[in-house]
């Protein structure tokens, strides 16, 4: 395994690689739209963007306020998340309502400014983005007790089991928050070069997309306006992989990775559904997602669910 600070390295093919812009903070408008192409298409390809200064202000109160939270309720063992769209905080008990009203405050703030960055900084995607929720992730994830699923020290792509993106892309910009500790992270090969094999062994995405029988009942009920909940076999697929992942241990103990280190006060941005990852170690961080349309993408022909789709030869959303 490779080691290194994040700066510019170059991993091997397959491999996610880091990309540094150190000049981010000085105001995403002065980006040019072929700079702002350019890096969505390095994102989309499974490369991380860093920016050794976050380009969010968080103010000296706010980030007192965050990293001083007493670690005495149950819930501190949660992460706190903001959901934009109404307004609201979740992961907090009774207990911490007292904060609950200056936490949403803190995360209104950055969750909007998150947003004004990006819209200058990767412009091809503006607006055309679904916002999803922004988080706090207080507790320190060295030795943080989870069941295997849910273990983020773990190789993995990310997937959302309760709320399917039918094919729209996970996209997630990260602010340590931590004075004085790095947050570390392992990354290894991106779906272009996992995501085939994975498919082609144990006939997996035949298995995600139902027989014919269930994809003839899902087109009928489509056609006809009928309910007929079921996850999209895209959002199935990926799911499976998640999971299988995390439970092979030999791959999780042999795969070639890299390990990055992202300082104190540093920001950095990754499509997580193709960004095979994992966090070591590393407390107080800041988290916005976005769910990228395939039609917003520079490069839809090589997000996951076109590959997947070329391979099982019909489509795997709903
Ligand atoms: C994850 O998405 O697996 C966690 C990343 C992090 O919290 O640093
Ligand atoms: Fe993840």
């Amino acid at each position: 395994m490779s080691s290194s600070k994040a700066s510019a390295v170059t991993p091997g093919p397959g491999l996610s690689r880091l990309l540094t812009v150190d000049d981010s903070f000085a105001g995403s408008q002065n980006f040019s739209a072929d700079r702002a192409r350019h890096l969505c298409g390095e994102l989309e390809a499974g490369h991380i963007v860093f920016l050794p200064v976050p380009p969010v202000a968080i103010s000296q109160e706010d980030r007192a306020l965050l990293l001083g939270r007493k670690q005495t309720s149950s819930a501190y063992h949660k992460n706190i998340a903001y959901r934009p769209a109404e307004d609201r905080i979740t992961g907090l008990d009774a207990s911490e309502q007292a904060e609950a009203d200056s936490l949403r405050r803190i995360l209104r703030e950055f969750s909007k400014r998150s947003v004004e960055f990006l819209t200058g900084f990767l412009a091809p995607y503006a607006g055309k983005w679904k916002l999803d929720y922004a988080s706090y992730r207080p507790i320190e994830e060295e030795g943080r007790p989870a069941r295997l699923h849910a273990r983020n020290d773990l190789l993995h792509f990310d997937s959302f089991p309760t709320r399917p993106t039918n094919g729209a892309r996970i996209f997630r910009f990260f602010v340590n928050l931590n004075p004085t500790k790095s947050r570390v992270w392992l990354t290894s090969e991106t779906f272009e070069a996992f995501g085939p094999r994975f498919a082609h062994a144990g006939n997996l995405l035949e298995k995600a997309g139902g027989n014919q029988l269930t994809r003839g009942i899902r087109f009928l009920a489509r056609t006809l306006h009928l309910p007929f909940s079921s996850r999209p076999p895209y959002d199935e697929f990926m799911r499976r992989c998640h999971n299988a992942m995390k439970e092979d241990a030999a791959f999780q103990e042999n795969t070639l990775k890299n390990r990055w280190e992202f300082p104190p006060h540093s920001a950095w941005m990754v499509f997580t559904d193709c960004v095979s990852h994992a966090v070591l170690s590393g407390q107080y961080a800041l988290e916005q997602t976005f769910q990228i349309p395939q039609a917003a993408l520079v490069a839809p022909q090589k997000s996951p669910l076109a590959l997947l789709e070329k391979i099982g030869g019909h489509p795997l959303t709903l």
